[in-house]
């Protein structure tokens, strides 16, 4: 099975976009670790990163006939500013239950301007995790195989 990695706007800039609130790891560099980390946990990684919001949308559906077709354990998404905007994409999650997503933000958004405390994604989510780092991507990964698969057993 496979865990899909979703990046949305921006992201495809991390290592150089405000390194003081996102560290200097490139997404390249952590979409690398994240496929290496699913190795260690017997996971295949999928990752994609896109700014424009229908396309975070189609792979969504696309991620719902891979979750029933048994190829997807969940997915891990860190949706960048559509966190705080898009309803469209808290119902494109909703439209494809039961299908695991799990939001993950590097920086801790509750610390940091009004403006990003309020998540449309979280509502749809089955966990969050903010604030580690980029490491919140791999604690994403080891949160959706705990809940979805070692508690089952
Ligand atoms: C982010 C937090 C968002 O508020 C911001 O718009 C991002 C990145 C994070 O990973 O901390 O693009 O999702």
């Amino acid at each position: 099975k496979k865990i899909l990695i979703l990046n949305g706007p921006n992201l495809n800039l991390l290592g150089t976009r405000e390194p003081a609130q996102y560290g200097y790891t490139t997404l390249a560099d952590v979409e690398a670790f994240c496929k290496a980390h699913g190795q260690t946990i017997g996971y295949e990684v999928e990752c994609f990163q896109s700014n424009w919001e229908g396309a975070l949308i189609d792979r969504i559906h696309e991620a719902g006939r891979q979750y029933k077709a048994g190829e997807l354990l969940g997915v891990v998404i860190n949706p960048g500013a559509l966190t705080h905007t898009s309803i469209a994409l808290h119902d494109a999650i909703k439209g494809v239950e039961p299908l695991p997503v799990i939001e993950c933000h590097i920086s801790n958004v509750h610390a940091r301007e009004a403006f990003r405390h309020h998540s449309w994604v979280s509502p749809a989510a089955a966990g969050i995790v903010v604030g580690f780092g980029v490491d919140g991507y791999l604690i994403a990964m080891d949160g959706l195989v705990r809940k979805f698969v070692n508690s089952a057993a």
